[in-house]
């Protein structure tokens, strides 16, 4: 089976959102959606395999993994190359979730997990997926579990080792949730450098608010969406939007539903600058796809991560008309009998997302975010 992604890539700069927006501003007087984020994932059930493999998103969820996998992959990689043999890797895992990340670090062969959300429900959904990989395998990693505001608390003083120091700080899907306001962003940012090692990771994933903003203002109204997403904004938020508290609400069918904060790049790169960590990869999903798809041919598949069109057994995850893109792709090579694709409603949205990477620089480097040094800088 070939792999061929089909979609629209949005084409907003970074520059026509940011000469929108304002000087930097605190958006903490509206600073209290914590809790509703805290309370909407603590309320997610567990619905297990059989639910998930009938929803209308599943080859967005798995395509979601698969870009985790792949950036996990790549960082953990470095790591290992730059690392004597025999000293122990060790990873922070920021808004951990259920885990979903767990088998990545047994796969990545890391020694030590501290997996740290806002939800106590979903740690625990964590730790008991923890125990279950580790009754199942002769070695497992060690692991610590923590439930902390990771935008307003403090790690440190809860590691069991508060000197411990990670080669890899990993935030996926969660890091604009600190955009709330500024006093969150910095605290989300000392707790990311605070432990890492000079010359560690941070890697993430995020949506890209220079396509949110772009989507919003061609659709003309205060939202955006299609049958499986929508993107909704408050009437009073102002515009220029704050570089802080820009909320929208984010609905994704069946998986989240609450509110979130535009990333103002910029702004979250320099703010990174201050705690050492320096920009060295930004791609948007489709073009980290685009990269990434030889290496992780096999994994793709693995992971059911592209849907097999025409379907193999009669039936689509979306109505027939989210498959034009593959249908043409036919036309054009007739002799392919087999594509691996999206329905057009779940690309849309993991096109809003992009991946990032920060190294930590040595005690005193000074980094100039003007002049900085990027591997790829594909948004
Ligand atoms: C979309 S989920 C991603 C979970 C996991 N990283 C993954 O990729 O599977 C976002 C997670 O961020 C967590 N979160 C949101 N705000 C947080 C905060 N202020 N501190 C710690 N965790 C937070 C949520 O509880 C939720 O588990």
């Amino acid at each position: 089976m070939s792999s061929s992604l089909t979609g629209n890539n949005a084409s907003n700069s970074e520059e026509s959102a940011t000469s929108k927006q304002g000087d930097c501003q605190d958006g903490s007087k509206d600073a209290g959606n914590s809790s509703v984020v805290e309370n909407h994932y603590n309320s997610i059930e567990e619905r297990g395999l059989g639910h998930r493999n009938q929803s209308t998103i599943l080859y967005l969820r798995n395509f979601n993994n698969w870009m985790k996998s792949m950036l996990i992959d790549e960082y953990l990689g470095q790591v290992t190359s730059h690392k004597k043999q025999g000293l122990p890797i060790k990873v922070l895992d920021m808004c951990c979730g259920k885990g979903g990340d767990l088998f990545k670090w047994k796969k990545g062969n890391v020694n030590h997990v501290v997996c740290a959300d806002i939800a106590a429900n979903a740690v625990a959904d964590c730790q008991k997926r923890y125990e279950d990989l580790k009754s199942k395998n002769k070695y497992m990693f060690s692991a610590e579990f923590i439930v902390a505001d990771c935008t307003k608390e403090l790690l440190r003083s809860k590691y069991k080792d508060p000197t411990v120091l990670f080669d890899l700080v990993s935030c996926q899907f969660a890091f604009h949730y600190c955009f709330e306001s500024l006093n969150q962003a910095e605290t989300m940012l000392h707790n990311v450098a605070d432990c890492l090692r000079p010359g560690g990771y941070f890697i993430g994933t995020i949506p890209n608010a220079v396509d949110i903003v772009g989507r919003k203002r061609k659709a003309k109204q205060n939202w955006f969406g299609n049958r499986v997403f929508t993107i909704t904004f408050e009437d009073d938020l102002p515009e220029p939007y704050p570089l802080f508290g820009a909320k929208y609400n984010f609905h994704l069918h069946e998986v989240v539903d609450c509110p979130e904060f535009l990333v103002h790049f910029p702004t979250f790169e320099r703010l990174a600058a201050k705690f050492g960590l320096r920009l060295i990869k930004k791609a948007r999903f489709q073009n980290y796809y685009e990269e990434m798809k030889r290496k992780g041919e096999s994994l793709l598949q693995h992971m059911s991560a592209l849907e097999t069109y025409p379907p193999v057994n009669g039936k689509l995850v979306g109505p027939r008309s989210d498959y034009t893109d593959a249908k043409e792709y036919f036309r054009e090579f007739p002799g392919q009998k087999y594509i691996g694709t999206l329905s057009r409603s779940e690309w849309e949205v993991c096109t809003i997302y992009i991946m990032f990477a920060f190294q930590k620089v040595n005690p005193g480097e000074v980094i100039n975010t003007s002049t900085k040094k990027m591997t790829n800088v594909s948004c």
